[in-house]
């Protein structure tokens, strides 16, 4: 039995605009445009290999160890949509072997926690996409993969870039124009580093897709933070990301974050996404910009407690000096208030 096999990594993108609420479900398309950071395969990644011969009589996922059900509309979409690419390979080559026609297994492992607000679904879906695309020699454009790795996880389109990354949320309604683009690439601003703070591995209450359709659904704020805010936000967090000023990059990455939580708990019954010691975090930060008498550093929560903290490599002794200090005093690293701090670089594309 011939089997045909290719396996590829993808990064985890913490978003500093955020994506929250979609204006179609099946297609994941969003009510707003996204500007996101990816992070280092050496700490955060998603390891996924993809197979496929003549034999296999079913599609199969098995995410971390645990086979999954492929009942999951999104992940249909992902492969009908390689499926078909290749095709398109195989008829302007008859000698190909048809692959398009066979099923896939799928064995994918997060190195980190699943479902807990570090974008697992992100580094997830960019695991699958790029590994079933390597399997079928499709072309690399990433931004026509970013199409098909969105249908399976909104963030996922923007974790096949490095770097700065933009998700355009395009004005189509067969989504063709809402894809990821890059923004600038790490070279451009290597000194920007973040920090994961993780408060909380648990898996989180709500997920994503079902809290972002109850605040679609169920929020004032939201309309105001679509229509006025996030526009605005994002036009002036690509400029900062090109001044390379952080002050403006961090003031305008802490406020979104901000304004995401608001959306939560606006939606009704509400989410709640942070707890105590994000809270805590989140004084600390403001407390130390404080005393500099400027923004050397910002934080930024997904959908779960823990922080990612960005800053400047020339700040690193100062910020995680402080983090550190701070969370000792509560009892160190492994007490109930945190259990990890991770100094993680950013990706770069050609890593
Ligand atoms: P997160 O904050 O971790 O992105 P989400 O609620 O957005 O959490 O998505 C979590 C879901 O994403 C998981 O329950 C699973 O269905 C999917 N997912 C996570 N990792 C992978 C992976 N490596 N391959 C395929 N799907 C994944
Ligand atoms: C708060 O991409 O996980 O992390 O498209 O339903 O899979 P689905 O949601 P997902 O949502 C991410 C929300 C966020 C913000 C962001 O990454 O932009
Ligand atoms: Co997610």
């Amino acid at each position: 039995m011939t089997v045909y096999t290719a396996s590829c990594t993808a990064p985890v993108n913490i978003a500093t605009l955020k994506y929250w609420g979609k204006r179609d479900k099946s297609l994941n398309l969003p009510t707003n445009s996204s500007i996101s950071v990816t992070l280092s395969q050496k700490d955060l990644r998603t390891l996924t290999t993809a197979s496929t011969s003549s034999e296999f009589t079913e599609d199969k996922l098995w995410l971390n160890g645990k086979l999954e059900s492929l009942e999951s509309p999104r992940t249909k979409a992902c492969l009908q949509d390689l499926r078909k690419l290749r095709a398109q390979v195989e008829s302007s080559n008859a000698e190909l072997p048809k692959l398009s026609t066979y099923k896939l297994h799928i064995v994918s492992e997060n190195n980190f926690p699943t479902a807990a607000g570090l974008a697992s679904s992100a580094a997830g879906f960019a695991a699958l996409v790029s590994s079933i695309a390597k399997l079928y020699k499709l072309p690399e454009d990433m931004s026509e993969l970013s199409k098909i790795a969105r249908k399976g996880s909104g963030s996922a389109c923007r974790s096949l870039f490095g770097g700065f990354v933009a998700w355009e949320m395009g004005e189509l309604t067969n989504g063709e124009d809402s894809k990821a683009v890059e923004v600038a690439p790490l070279s451009h601003w290597p000194t920007l580093k973040a920090a994961i703070l993780v408060v909380s591995d648990d898996k989180k209450d709500t997920p994503s897709t079902s809290g972002m359709q109850l605040t679609v659904g169920t929020s004032d704020l939201f309309q105001h933070r679509i229509k006025e805010v996030v526009p605005a936000r994002f036009e002036e967090m690509k400029k900062s990301i090109i001044a390379k000023d952080f002050e403006k990059f961090g003031e305008l990455t802490m406020k979104d974050s901000n304004s995401f939580h608001a959306v939560c708990l606006d939606s009704y019954p509400p989410i709640f996404y942070l707890n105590d010691t994000s809270k805590k975090i989140i004084k600390l930060i403001h407390k130390l910009n404080e005393l500099e008498g400027k923004i050397i550093a910002a934080y930024t929560f997904d959908a779960g407690p823990n922080a990612v903290i960005y800053y400047d490599e020339v700040n690193e002794s100062k910020v995680l000096g402080l983090l550190h200090n701070y969370f000792s005093k509560l009892g160190g690293w492994e007490s109930k208030d945190l259990t990890k701090l991770t100094k993680v670089e950013i990706e770069g594309t050609d890593d």
